[in-house]
């Protein structure tokens, strides 16, 4: 089995639901350790950065899916932060394709963001 990289405390208990959020921590893992550890050359990092949107995008709609099948309502607030979270992260990526972004700064928000949509699930 492979490691678990979400917190402990943030596992749901959905299989599907756990393994996508832990995907996407082992993937904002990733993106960290290439943007932080190569300073002038960001090409792996912008690749990772790319697919952990796209990743998330799709876990995004996952979510809205499985729960509109399940007859689940979330809160107004949840969708408004997936769409916010969409924008932020298609931002970022135009950013760091630019070689214009805080790239602390984004890993900060990044994984505060992520971890945020996980602890409030509906
Ligand atoms: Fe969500
Ligand atoms: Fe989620």
């Amino acid at each position: 089995m492979s490691a678990i990289h979400m917190p402990t405390e943030l596992v749901s208990g959905v299989a599907e639901m756990d393994r996508q959020h832990d995907q996407l921590f082992n993937e904002i893992v990733q993106v960290k350790c290439a943007l932080l550890e190569v300073e002038d050359d960001h090409e792996d990092g912008l690749a990772l950065l790319s697919r952990f949107a796209e990743d998330l995008i799709a876990h995004f709609a996952w979510e809205e899916e499985t729960a509109r099948l399940q007859g689940v309502r979330f809160e107004e607030g949840h969708i408004k932060a997936h769409r916010q979270m969409t924008a932020f992260i298609r931002t970022k990526v135009a950013e760091v394709s630019r070689g214009d972004c805080n790239i602390p700064a984004l890993m900060v928000f990044m994984e505060r963001c992520f971890e945020t949509h996980v602890v409030n699930m509906t």
